[in-house]
């Protein structure tokens, strides 16, 4: 039987790597620059030697999924998975969310495995829409929030104006830990506010390694920098008079945003963003579980699973578990409980994975993830344990927004249509939705961004040898509903009732908002409760 983390020495042991874990993932608009400060951070905390090995663009080797033709392709991420930084005795655990301005619940479920976020905003365009989604995903669930202004290297907008739209629009005080000489595009080196230290910008051209740089006193820069200097001095002075000052108890509240200026391409501001890491943001803490109590990070092992993933590998057809640790010390081999269904589950064979990099593992802590192989008992969601039974709630199912109905080309591959139909569902790579009327062959797919399609067209042909015909619904909204409001709901026009496959939900299907508001004018007795907002 496995080990549980008992003894007075395993338990600080636990509790001491615990508090050296920073995991956290990058929230941004596509190109805001994530793959390039993913990189940066990689090249600043030398866990890979040349920039570009996260990026993988041109003839660099990626590190980036490559685990179907069709991202490749598209040149887009649309796995997640773990960059593990070990810096200044921390590690930073970076999880990855898909890059592609479409939308999967992948994205949202990685934010359900982090304890902190980087909002990642590029210096020209400020808060942009997949930004904002995705924030408001951190604020459901009271993820802080460290917000970096990237590309400080290129023309862009005032600081003032960005820190106040991100007051003004999202409602987070931003309390900047830097501040930028130099207006963006004239980048000139970046001032650290709590010790007043000046570090001066030296380019390297094309950006392919560390930017020089230079720290000078403030004379010297005042002397160097002239009147971009005295500029930086008044709007230093002005966020004095307003009171941004970096608050931990509200950073921690979600309320205030410790702010970062800084470029990822030459890496500039980006050592003060590990820095901020390390000392500012949260390390991995106690979990509450469904019933609401914390589970302390020395109690024996738990763990919960945010991802599941098949077939990431072509050579050995396999499915992944990616689960988050949330206490003890995991080791290679235990055999835990899977809390779902009290059955015993082997951790044989167990990988760190990032990209296309796999590596076992050996041990891990909280806040760490791991991949566990061969995971076909295992869902989203899934809490596995050792020790006494612990069960974390439930990651929340997102509100679909694009639905298709799924029927499989080829009659004759009906069993393998229905099978490959049930095991996306159980991975969560779409929602499936079924009725009576529409019966077991045309099933309806919901999903969250309609990317989700490609990734079952996809699937279906290859991995279960049933490609699949996908019709677009006319619907753009699901709403909960019970069965007393099913029937009047079905029968109206531009509605439709379904159950949703996993946990057994009805869904009202409707058209657009303009069907809905109508729909609870005139009969303001049914249910149509909203669903967890995903877009
Ligand atoms: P993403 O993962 O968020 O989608 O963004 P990515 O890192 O791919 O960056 C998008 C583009 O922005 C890239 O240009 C990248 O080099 C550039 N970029 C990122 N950070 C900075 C920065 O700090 N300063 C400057 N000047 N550029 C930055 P690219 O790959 O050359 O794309 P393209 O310009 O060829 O389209």
């Amino acid at each position: 039987m496995s080990t549980a983390t008992g003894t007075a020495q395993d338990t600080a042991e636990v509790r001491e790597a615990a508090a050296q874990r920073r995991t956290f993932a990058v929230i941004s608009h596509p190109d805001a620059g994530k793959s390039t400060l993913t990189e940066a951070l990689a090249l600043h905390a030398a866990a890979i030697t040349s920039a570009g090995a996260v990026h993988g663009k041109g003839d660099r080797r990626g590190v980036t999924s490559d685990w179907m033709s069709m991202e490749q392709d598209r040149g887009i991420s649309i796995t997640s998975a773990a960059l593990r930084i070990t810096y200044d005795d921390c590690v930073l655990n970076l999880l990855d969310t898909p890059g592609h301005a479409d939308f999967s619940e992948d994205t949202y479920r990685v934010l359900s495995a982090v304890d902190c976020a980087i909002m990642l905003l590029d210096s020209a365009k400020g808060l942009e829409p997949q930004t904002l989604k995705l924030f408001e995903v951190c604020r459901a669930r009271g993820v802080p929030v460290v917000t970096f202004v990237n590309k400080w290297d290129r023309p862009g907008r005032e600081p003032l104006e960005l820190l106040d739209e991100v007051e003004q629009q999202i409602g987070l005080r931003p309390t900047p830990l830097n501040w930028p000489v130099g207006i963006a595009g004239d980048f000139r080196g970046l001032i650290h506010r709590a010790s007043g230290a000046y570090t001066k910008l030296h380019r390297t051209p094309g950006g392919a390694t560390r930017a020089q740089e230079e720290h000078l006193s403030a004379e010297q820069a005042a002397a160097v920098e002239e009147v971009a200097w005295d500029q930086a001095q008044e709007e230093l002075a002005l966020l004095e008079e307003i009171g941004a000052e970096y608050d931990p108890e509200t950073f921690r509240a979600g309320i205030s945003s410790p702010l970062l200026f800084g470029a990822a391409l030459p890496n500039f501001g980006v050592a003060q963003l590990l820095r901020t890491l390390v000392d500012l943001a949260p390390a991995a803490e106690a979990r509450l579980d469904t019933s609401g109590e914390p589970r302390p990070v020395d109690a024996p092992f738990s763990g919960q699973v945010f991802k599941m993933q098949a077939n990431m590998d072509k050579a050995h057809r396999d499915r992944m578990a990616f689960l988050r640790v949330c206490s003890g010390r995991f080791e290679r081999g235990m055999v835990l409980t899977h809390a779902t269904t009290d059955r015993p589950f082997a951790t044989k064979y167990t990988q760190a994975v990032f990209g296309s990099e796999r590596s076992t593992i050996e041990t891990a802590y909280p806040g760490d993830v791991i991949a566990l192989v061969n995971a076909s008992a295992l869902r989203v969601g899934d809490t596995l344990y050792d020790g006494p039974k612990v069960q974390f709630p439930p990651i929340p199912s997102f509100a679909p927004e694009h639905f298709a109905v799924a029927r499989a080309k080829d009659t004759r591959t009906d069993k393998q249509f229905r099978r490959g139909i049930a095991q996306l569902d159980s991975e969560g790579v779409v929602q499936v939705l079924s009725s009576d009327v529409r019966g077991e062959q045309a099933p309806v797919l919901a999903a969250v961004g309609p990317l989700q399609f490609d990734v079952v067209r996809g699937r279906m042909e290859q991995e279960f040898n049933a490609p699949v015909e996908l019709s677009p619904l006319d619907y753009s909204i699901a709403r909960r509903t019970d069965a007393a409001s099913a029937p009047t709901l079905h029968s109206l026009s531009g509605a439709e009732v379904l159950t949703r496959r996993q946990d057994s939900e009805l869904l009202v299907l409707v058209h657009n908002k303009w069907r809905l508001k109508v729909i609870q004018r005139d009969h303001p007795e049914l249910t149509m409760e909203a669903l967890l907002a995903g877009g």
